[in-house]
């Protein structure tokens, strides 16, 4: 238990239903919004977290720390579905900081994961130096463009789906009735991806208040196949900018935006960048390896104004996690995993083909020693073995196994999270 000052002994526990205002005031001090617990968004968040693990930190009986947890499904390479164990809503007040309150909670939350089976932990970081400690690496990488319209080379009279597909515009009802279908259909194919439950779709068309401010109802737009198929959809927002001239320079801005096939995601960007008045489209959170750019006539229009990791993985299970994904080469890597927190480490023979993988605790001699967060960082196949291995953050045992285990890991397509939580 850590102690104040005063040595009155700080609980940590999970919280009951009568301190989630105390609670969300604590979670909204954290991030620096108006520190005061709105009855709506408390009512909402009773709604949106009966599934999660609400834990905090309390002080004299106020709540001085927050964390959540809850389940969710992320894609591994190849398109399986890996039990995780999500968490958001990490503050610590900054009255209490740098006294060990998150090393507490995440430790417990982590060794609770651990034994109901969970594969993985994920979340999202606000500050790239909070999470490596505990055991997570940066695993998939978020890419933001802004296309200067004007510059990118479309026909702004025909830039309206160029097959037989259509786009129309959806109401929020109609989006909360035929989104779910099109996730399940793109997370399945994209490692990196999470599930979105009911109450991410209510939160996206104004029926919960969850994070940040007041829901303003955006535009909603689907794009259907020439056969009727819904194969995208996106939700984006436009602000009112005008020049002296009276010329309009609007933004538009993408809240997001979703595509299973390129036919798909090649008409909403073409729609995006034809809507009058229109001269700038802000992306939103894409893959750093999106098609985008490419689908203009002039790739130079869209210019990156954010790059940054985005999904934090840290593994639990390291058998299940190396069997969880496919290989597209064979060969057989010894891993020598370590992890100071006594969770998931050990030395792992892998033995993967294109047409499965095991892996196996060994006694063989390692062909690579890396801590566990490195491990994290290449198990979705975003970074490289030899990169990390320049860096000095992992150790060959063996000329040449970094290449070896390259040519296995790394993956044509890059991992992407399309989701905050
Ligand atoms: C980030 C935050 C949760 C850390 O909580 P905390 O209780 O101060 O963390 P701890 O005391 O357990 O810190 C453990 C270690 O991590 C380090 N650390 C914590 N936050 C850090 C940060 N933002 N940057 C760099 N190091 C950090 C501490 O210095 C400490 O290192 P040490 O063991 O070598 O002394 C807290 O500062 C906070 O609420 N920040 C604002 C909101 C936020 O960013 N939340 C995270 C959302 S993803």
């Amino acid at each position: 238990m850590t102690r104040r000052a005063s040595q009155q002994p700080i609980d940590f526990r999970a919280i009951t239903d009568a301190e989630l205002p105390d609670w969300t005031r604590a979670v909204n001090t954290g991030f620096l919004r108006p520190p005061t617990a709105p009855d709506q968004m408390v009512a909402d968040r009773r709604i949106a977290f009966a599934d999660s693990r609400v834990s905090g930190a309390f002080d004299a009986g106020r709540c001085v720390a927050t964390f959540r947890s809850f389940d969710q499904e992320l894609t591994a390479v190849g398109g399986a579905p890996v039990p995780a164990d999500a968490i958001s809503n990490v503050t610590v007040a900054p009255t209490h900081r740098r006294r060990g309150i998150l090393t507490r909670l995440m430790a417990d939350d982590l060794t609770a994961a651990k034994e109901r089976g969970d594969v993985v932990a994920t979340l999202i970081a606000a500050e790239y130096r909070i999470y490596g400690r505990y055991g997570f690496g940066p695993a998939t990488t978020m890419t933001e463009w802004s296309i200067d319209v004007p510059r990118a080379g479309l026909d702004p009279n025909r830039s309206g789906p160029q097959d037989d597909g259509r786009i129309d515009f959806a109401d929020a009802e109609e989006i909360r009735r035929i989104g779910p279908e099109l996730h399940e259909r793109l997370r399945r194919a994209q490692p990196g991806a999470i599930d979105r439950d009911e109450h991410w779709w209510a939160a996206r068309t104004g029926q919960l208040w969850l994070h940040g401010s007041a829901y303003v109802e955006p535009f909603f737009v689907v794009y259907r196949a020439a056969d009727g198929v819904v194969e995208g959809m996106a939700s984006y927002r436009a602000d009112d900018e005008w020049s002296d001239a009276k010329q309009p320079l609007n933004t538009a801005t993408v809240n997001w935006l979703s595509a299973v096939t390129p036919a798909a995601e090649r008409a909403l960007w073409h729609y995006l960048c034809s809507i009058d008045w229109i001269t700038r489209v802000k992306t939103g959170w894409r893959s750093p390896d999106d098609l985008l750019p490419l689908h203009l006539p002039d790739p130079r229009a869209a210019r990156i104004i954010t790059q940054a990791d985005w999904l934090w993985v840290r593994i639990l299970d390291v058998v299940r996690a190396l069997e969880a994904r496919t290989y597209d080469a064979s060969g057989a890597l010894v891993l020598e995993v370590v992890d100071r927190s006594g969770l998931a480490g050990g030395r792992f023979l892998l033995d993967a083909t294109p047409d499965g993988a095991s892996c196996t605790p060994t006694t063989r001699g390692a062909d690579l020693t890396l801590d566990v967060a490195e491990l994290a960082t290449l198990w979705l196949g975003d970074e490289s073995v030899g990169r990390l291995a320049a860096l000095g953050r992992l150790r060959e045992e063996r000329a040449g196994a970094a290449r070896g285990a390259d040519a296995l890991l790394r993956t044509s397509g890059r991992p992407w999270c399309p989701d905050m939580f």
